[in-house]
């Protein structure tokens, strides 16, 4: 018997799972962590929070008995966070995370000095705010004394196999994110270190998703009271293990997740880009390219309204109070942009905003609105990928929003798009048990692994009379953000 470890470092928790040799969930465990808002706009996290959720998620997940049991772990993270190590391995700052907006200045002199053109020839990707050379660059000008002492740079799981084996390591789909990586040609590019300062030493050996990175230091065993003949994977960035963990793997293969961001993305068998620089081109964890447009704020749109405005944690009620009549006619609008926004408008001072309020707008309007708004945002991205020739047919669903019953069929009504809800909705932690398992030999390939292990449970069709409704609802939508782009600069 042989157990596996699959992980997902997440933005406001990590995600474990344990699965047997046929793949079947024995136990999962959440370890939740803070994310700090020092600033309107910056996003950090203490890459201590991340191993201690590790430390006390595994003696949480696995029971004494089945410690000799497990033979392998891969964990895959949030992506774009800089982790800054010294020269013994410390952490020199707080990580800054893949949703911080503080560097308009940095992503500016990115994409108008050095050019929009040569960084997608360096890269396949313009600049933006969350990715990670911008914040290096922003650290070189605002923690000179910091920067100075950066031995190693990394990205957030990468930490976690830092500590499990002691390797510096990371791999294709989450160096992607970086703008250090030149995507087409998987290698670091060379003048991308240059422009930001980057001694090449500094950066992580690059592995495919799938290798084994190392097997568990002795010490580490030890706390972690596992053998130390377990292996760790080098892993995968979380919407290339979402894609994984729905079994989207070939080109053409589509996955939307309504997770704290929302995600689309698209598994290419050819390196593909986006000249107007609205959707990421990435590798994905399955070998091919991918493309990935990201929204910075979506099913956190809805625990900000919930939690923080509304000061509940009912959601069901709220959106029970919704009335069907109302879905496709709703005359308030929400721009979800609480963090800014990446995809596909990439402006990080672009803030949230309701419009259309009347006297007799409701709390469920308001609700609704939201879940709308941030489905007419991904909307935005499907059209920018459609610009590109890239059409999406049918896609999976995944992430924490698609729990709910009323916001999945209203994003299949807004996107016009069948919907399929894949097994236990595990999505990322999933696909990275799924890949160890390959890793240690119980299947030959992903491809084997997916055949065995994933179903569609549900498909959400699109309802044709709503589709035209919100269609029209669209267009409406689209006027909205242009017409009050100007005034984001103003709003400090
Ligand atoms: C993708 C992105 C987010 C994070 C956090 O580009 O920034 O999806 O990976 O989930």
């Amino acid at each position: 018997m042989a157990l596996f470890i699959g992980g997902d470092l997440g933005t406001s928790a990590l995600k474990l799972l344990l699965v047997d040799e046929k793949g079947k969930i024995l136990k999962t465990v959440s370890e939740e962590y803070s994310l700090s808002f020092p600033h309107p706009g910056w996003s950090e996290q203490n890459p201590a929070d991340w191993w201690k959720a590790l430390v006390k998620g595994i003696e949480d997940l696995v029971s004494p008995e089945e410690i000799n049991l497990v033979k392998g772990i891969a964990i895959d993270g949030q992506m774009h966070g800089l982790v800054a190590l010294d020269e013994k391995g410390q952490v020199i700052r707080p990580a800054i995370l893949w949703n911080d907006g503080r560097t308009i200045e940095e992503v500016d002199y990115l994409n108008k000095k050095i050019g929009k053109e040569n960084l997608i020839k360096e890269t396949g990707n313009i600049a933006y705010a969350g990715f990670t050379a911008p914040k290096i660059l922003w650290m070189k000008k605002n923690e000179p004394e910091l920067f100075k002492k950066i031995a190693h740079i990394m990205l957030p799981k990468d930490y976690l196999v830092y500590k499990l084996t002691g390797k510096f390591a990371t791999e294709y789909s989450d160096a992607a994110g970086t703008l250090l990586l030149d995507v087409n040609h998987k290698q670091w590019s060379e003048k991308m270190l240059s422009i930001c300062g980057v001694d090449k030493k500094s950066l992580p050996k690059i592995y495919e998703s799938g290798e084994i990175v190392a097997t568990l230091n002795e010490e580490t065993a030890k706390l972690l009271k596992l053998t130390d003949k377990t292996f760790v994977c080098a892993g995968a960035a979380d919407n290339a293990a979402a894609a994984l963990g729905v079994g989207a793997i070939e080109s053409g293969d589509a996955n939307i997740s309504l997770g704290t961001s929302g995600t689309i993305f698209v598994d290419s068998d050819k390196f593909t880009f986006d000249p107007n620089g609205a959707i990421h081109a990435f590798n994905s964890a399955s070998g091919d390219y991918c493309l990935l447009a990201c929204m910075l704020s979506a099913a956190s749109c809805l625990k900000w309204l919930n939690e923080t405005i509304l000061e509940t944690e009912d959601y069901q009620k709220e959106q029970k109070a919704i009335k069907d009549e109302n879905l496709g006619k709703n005359h308030v609008f929400f721009l979800p942009y609480l963090m800014g926004e990446r995809s596909p408008i990439n402006n990080p001072e672009a803030r949230g905003l309701f419009i259309g309020l009347t006297m007799d707008t409701s709390r469920a309007d308001m609700t609704q609105a939201v879940l709308e708004g941030v489905a007419f945002a991904l909307k935005d991205s499907l059209m920018a990928a459609k610009k590109i020739g890239v059409t999406v047919k049918e896609s999976c669903l995944t992430g924490g929003g698609s729990k709910s019953v009323l916001w999945r069929q209203i994003l299949a009504d807004i996107l016009d798009l069948k919907l399929d809800i894949v097994g236990d909705q595990y999505g990322p932690a999933y696909g990275m048990a799924m890949m160890a398992m390959v890793a240690g030999g119980i299947f030959k390939n992903m491809k084997e692994a997916k055949k065995a292990l994933i179903q569609v449970k549900e498909t959400i069709v699109p309802d044709k009379e709503k589709v035209k409704l919100y269609e029209e609802r669209y267009e409406q939508f689209v006027n909205i953000y242009p017409a009050v782009k100007e005034l984001y600069q103003h709003i400090k």
